[in-house]
Order: structure tokens, then sequence, then C-alpha cells
């Protein structure tokens, strides 16, 4: 039999997703511009079973077909909007040791990689996470996760990168496993071997040790889907980039590639020639550069949140937008940039990158789910989509960036479960 999970009803608004071809336009009405790629329903109810949805649409004819007191979780949302479950795909959520002083530093005006260059920064991370045990890196992340949905999302990408050893990497991943069963949030697990290069070792060097130590055993392990590169000055070349992530494709994982950020050493091509999942950062990409990743596919992943904490530049997402790229906003969550807030991404996005607050949200939900290949199933609100959904304390989704820094989700729904409510209380069971 079926299983009716939940009803969520009376809402404002519901914000099901991009239209189903990703132009422009808006379907139901609740735009009043037709340019915004959103469809909306006001006066909207959700019904889950089976931990998908099953309709949307007027909450009295929705709840006519399925009755909120035949569900396991009935969620009255009347004044409240309602949105897709935010997907992270770029985090370092897995980590140990405390970077507090760098922030002040930098507030000085030590640059992130005069910091790296005096052995500060991810190296620092990468020794108190090599000694921390497996159990106080499993809680390190299960803590983050908790701050990461409490603030709505629902899917997150988390790299390795802090071993730098196959014994450290292998542990990171093993500890991105467990996180994953036993924690609401969906943890996507990225191998990023090639985060840095460890002291007393050449980068060259240590791209091989990737090559020929680390990803076999990451490949023997199971547990990583992707395959990520930092490709930047002081850390890897382009060649180096393109030796890690060929092989890592040889063992079953999809390329990334970190890119474009502080120089422009031809990340951003790589990403393209190799038909990469994603390519992100892109602060300093050219127009040829963003030609090239359009016309292979690649997601941009933009990552406000960075910028900000650095002080620096914003991306020109509209360079992106321009061009029709789906373009995809995530937190970058790590020692340097110390927020698990994707409504807060979404602010940046909007005030320092000029998005709408429509295209905004796209880019947290839709667009985050295509940066981690799980568009069929996440990112919108639209029959047959998994159940992942976010209650906002506020009439409509606009508000979410408009009323910045402030944490706007009220209920957090996995699967159509109530797994996370601000005040602690329980939706009722039906
Ligand atoms: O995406 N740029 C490289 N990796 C991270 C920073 C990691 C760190 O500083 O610990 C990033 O910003
Ligand atoms: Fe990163």
């Amino acid at each position: 039999m079926p299983e009716l999970t939940a009803v969520v009803r009376d809402a404002a608004e519901v914000v099901v997703g991009p239209p189903e071809d990703g132009a422009g336009g808006t379907e139901g009405g609740g735009s009043d511009d037709a340019t915004e790629p959103l469809i909306r329903r006001e006066n909207a109810a959700v019904a889950v079973v089976d931990g998908r949805v099953a309709a949307v649409g007027p909450s009295d004819e929705v709840t006519r077909e399925y009755p909120p007191e035949n569900a396991e979780y009935a969620v009255d949302a009347a004044g409240k909007s309602v949105i897709p479950g935010f997907v992270d795909s770029h985090t370092h959520a897995l980590f140990a040791g405390d970077r507090s002083d760098e922030f002040e530093a930098k507030l000085r005006g030590k640059t992130y990689q005069e910091i790296m260059a005096e052995g500060g920064g991810i190296l620092r991370t990468v020794a108190a996470t090599r000694a921390a045990d497996d159990d106080a890196l499993l809680s390190n992340l299960l803590g983050h996760l908790d701050v990461m949905l409490a603030h709505g999302t629902t899917t997150a990408e988390v790299k390795s990168g802090y071993g730098l050893d196959t014994e450290t990497e292998l542990r990171m991943l093993e500890a991105i496993d467990r996180a994953n069963d036993r924690h609401p949030v969906d943890v996507v697990p990225t191998f990023m071997g090639a985060h840095a290069v460890p002291p007393d070792v050449d980068a060259a060097e240590y791209a091989e040790e990737v090559v020929s130590e680390q990803l076999p055993a990451v490949e023997t392990q199971g547990i990583a889907e992707f395959c990520d590169v930092f490709c930047e000055e002081g850390a890897f070349t382009v060649e180096q980039s393109r030796r890690v992530l060929e092989a890592g494709i040889e063992a079953g994982l999809a390329p990334k590639i970190h890119a474009d950020e502080f120089a422009n050493l031809g990340g951003s091509r790589l990403a393209a020639d190799l038909g990469a999942t994603s390519a992100d950062h892109l602060l300093r990409s050219t127009d040829e550069d963003i030609d090239a990743l359009v016309e292979a596919g690649v997601v941009p992943v933009l990552l406000p949140g960075t910028a900000f904490a650095l002080g620096a530049g914003y991306a020109d997402a509209g360079a992106f937008l321009d061009r029709g790229a789906p373009v995809a906003v995530a937190t970058d969550f790590n020692p340097n940039c110390y927020s698990q807030n994707m409504g807060f991404a979404v602010s940046l996005a909007c005030v320092g990158m000029r998005m709408t607050p429509a295209r905004a949200l796209v880019a947290a939900t839709r667009n985050g789910a295509l940066a981690l290949d799980r568009e069929e199933s996440l990112g919108t609100l639209r029959e047959g989509a998994a159940a992942d959904l976010l209650v906002l304390d506020a009439p409509s989704y606009v508000h979410l960036p408009y009323n910045f820094a402030v944490n706007a989700v009220e209920t957090v729904l996995k699967g159509g479960e109530v797994v996370h409510a601000k005040d602690g209380s329980e939706a009722t069971h039906g």
C-alpha cells in the first residue's frame, strides 16, 4: 500500500522549480515578471506519497484528494512559503582544528595565498585532520551537518582533501560515508587528494602519488563519486590536474575542478575538455573560457561566500547567465569560508553577483542538483521528485535573500519526513 507520508497545506506559496525546458517564463501565476525562470503556486499544498511529491496544487484540491489526517506528517504552512531543500554542491565540511586566527590575519592584510605559502591555510587543517581519530572526524562532520540542515540543506557534497596521504584520505571518505548513513542530510562524497601539495614534496611528484597510490585505494574503497583538483598557482598546474582527473575518470570518478579562483591557469578549459560535471569558483574566467564551459555543458558552481570571506570581488554570474548556463551557487563551507548557511549564499548571490532571487534560488536547488548529477530526483518539487522541502517563516521565497543573514527556515522535510523543526516541535501526526 502506498503511504501518505506528508501533507503540507495552505502555503502562501509553493516554489516548484524552473520550467522543464529551463527557459524563462512563469506558469501558474504568482510572478508578475515573465522573465523569471520559476514556477510558483499560491495558496497551495504539497502531498507526499512514499517520500516523493505526489501533488502540488490548490490547497483545497490537494487536501481533498490527500486528507492531512491520514498523513504521517501534517504541516500547516498558512502564511508561509515552501521551497525545495537546498543542494549545497561544494563543501569541505569535514575537517579538524581551528583557523579563526587566520580570519584576523587576513583582516590585517595577509592574503590567503601568503598564509598558504607559510604552511598555514589548508596545510594547517591537514595537520589537525591527520591527528584527529575516526570518531572525532565523524562527530565534527555530524555537527556541521546539523547546522546545515537547520539552515535548509537537504543534500550536501563533502570533499576529502585534508589528509593528503592515502590513509587519511580514506579515513575522511569513510567518515563521510558513515555520516551519510546516520544523518538526514544526504552526503555526496568527493575525493580531493589533490587539494594542496603536502610539505617537502614537489607538486608533480605528489600528483603522481595521488594517481598511483591514492586513487587505486579510493577506487577499491568504493565510496567516492567525484574527483576534484585545486588547479591554482601554489597548488596544481593544468597538466597535473589533467593527469589526476583523467586517472579519476578511469577509476570511475566524475571530474570536478577548482578553477580560475586566484589565477587563470586554464583550469576551466581543462574542465570543458574533460566534460567535467562542474567547474567551481571561476572568478578569473575569460569570455572564451565561459563559452567553452557552456559549450561543453559543464555546470558553473559559483561560491559568493568565499569572495565575501576574503573581501574579494565576486564572480561574474551575469556572463554565465547571459549564455544560458545553469549557474549553481554553493557555500564552499571550509575553515577559510566559515558558513554552512545556504540562505546567506543566496543573499550574496543576489546582492554580490546581481542575480535575481528567482535565479539565485534555482542556483541553490535545481542547479546544485545538476552539479551533483542528481537533477532527476532533487532540486525541484515537481511530481515524482524526492520530497525534500523547506517551510520558510516568510510569505514568499523572496524574503529568504531579502532578510539576509537570518535563518528563515522553520521546518525541513527530507523524503517527506519532518527532520528538523525550528521550535523543536514535531509536526502533528495524522
Ligand atoms: O574551495 N581553494 C581551495 N579549497 C577551498 C579552501 C580550503 C581551505 O582553505 O581550507 C576552497 O575555497
Ligand atoms: Fe573548495
